[in-house]
């Protein structure tokens, strides 16, 4: 037996793209089936990035999702950069004329719009299994799933939204040979990310260069820290007990004067790096967002970002498709993403080969790290690029009646 439904976007996965999809679409008369593969709890659990762009913030709070994130967010001007013993401050909010981030953890995003979404009675399907989509070259591609009570389904759509990561299934069901090009980038290194009951020791992230490897200091709230440290790829966590993270993170980011707060270590993991662009990020009516379609190394925070940024394009282009019948907007989607993308993967490539440092690498590598990071804080010019790629690309509207047009996206070249 096998249910046959219809809907107008079916959307596979429910982390913050598919989420957010569904919601802006929703904002626009579009209806959606969000299918996820883990449970409800699950995705409400797992913890990522937390850094949100001004521009990510703003979004947010203009299709109301702003409430919590302004109550429990916290908002810093710039960051700190740490080299050679010295802890330099650079001010984005200065710099960029009003733009700043916000600690925001992904985690709370996702609780955020699910709650959003069940609370308009969506159509979001946990701990489905056997997802699989079809007959993408017709005007009525296929989403086949089976519930989590053993029920198959099978969704008539208007247009499928892959969001379900790197490793989902849709970027895969495109034809052999249709994906035109793929990037790929694997970096020696891995971060080992921690979740501790301590006190952040600083008011705004920390980012660290040391001759023992990187290190980064954020935080989620005004009690718990989150900090993450360089370790060779494919490490094992096991080696890491919690007083040699410590230990270690100490060590890294020691300067004159000033105290690492410890405490209980709540979780840890360890994620490995890689830069990853699928293009273009549509078949059909397959449309790719966020981590479906490109991976970028976390240094920067820019993967949430990308994918939100990813998702105002796409409800946009889809309201225009299925509301007014018009497919300009569809078909200029990947390439307006892929302009943005390809700017946060130099962003994210620069910050991760300028911060990590490779055992054994040569004299001549650590000098030239040096002399960028020496650069970023003597020079207004360096610290500009940084703050301006590092606080958003331009201001995201969700905005259905507008062009994305470059100049919309990029207003300062028009
Ligand atoms: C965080 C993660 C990042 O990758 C980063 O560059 C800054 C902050 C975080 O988890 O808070």
């Amino acid at each position: 037996m096998i249910i046959k439904e219809r809907t107008q976007v079916g959307i596979v996965g429910a982390g913050p793209a598919g989420l957010l999809l569904s919601h802006l679409l929703a904002l626009g008369g579009i209806e959606s089936v969000v299918v996820e593969k883990r449970s409800q709890a699950h995705c409400e659990a797992r913890q990522r990035a937390g850094m949100l762009e001004s521009t990510t913030v703003e979004l947010l709070r203009e299709v109301g999702l702003g409430g919590r994130l302004d109550r429990e967010g916290l908002e810093h001007d710039g960051i700190y950069l740490q080299f050679d013993g010295e802890r330099h401050h650079l001010n984005f909010r200065e710099l960029t004329g009003g733009r700043w981030i916000t600690i925001y953890a992904q985690t709370e995003i996702v609780r955020d719009l699910i709650a959003a979404r069940q609370a308009h009675g969506a159509a979001l399907e946990f701990g489905a299994t056997d997802t699989e989509v079809a007959d993408l070259d017709s005007s009525r591609p296929l989403l086949r799933y089976t519930d989590a009570a053993g029920r198959r389904h099978q969704v008539a759509c208007d247009a499928i939204a892959g969001c379900d990561g790197f490793h989902g299934v849709t970027r895969p069901s495109i034809p052999r040979g249709r994906l035109r090009t793929v990037y790929e980038r694997s970096y020696p290194y891995g971060w080992l990310g921690i979740l501790a009951a301590a006190p952040p020791s600083t008011d705004e992230v920390i980012y660290c260069r040391h001759e023992n490897g990187f290190a980064l200091h954020s935080m989620r709230t005004p009690r718990i820290g989150r900090l993450y440290l360089q370790v060779p790829a494919g490490e094992d966590i096991a080696r890491w007990p919690d007083d040699r993270i410590w230990d270690e993170l100490s060590r890294r980011m020691a300067v004159p004067g000033w105290e690492l707060t410890t405490g209980p270590i709540l979780e840890k993991g360890i994620t490995s790096m890689r830069s990853f662009v699928a293009a273009p990020m549509r078949y059909q009516r397959l449309f790719l967002a966020g981590d479906a379609a490109h991976i970028v190394p976390p240094t920067g925070a820019k993967g949430l970002n990308l994918a939100v940024a990813d998702v105002a394009a796409l409800a946009t282009a889809l309201i225009r498709l299925l509301r007014d019948g018009e497919p300009d907007l569809a078909d200029a989607y990947s390439d307006q993403c892929l302009e943005r993308v390809w700017r946060a993967t130099y962003l994210a490539c620069w910050m991760t080969t300028m911060l990590h440092v490779v055992p054994g690498q040569d004299s001549f590598e650590s000098a030239l790290q040096l002399a960028q990071l020496r650069n970023l804080v003597t020079s207004r010019a360096a610290a500009t690029m940084l703050a301006e790629n590092y606080t958003g690309y331009a201001p995201l509207r969700y905005a259905p009646s507008t062009r994305l047009a470059p100049t919309a996206l990029w207003p300062w070249v028009a």
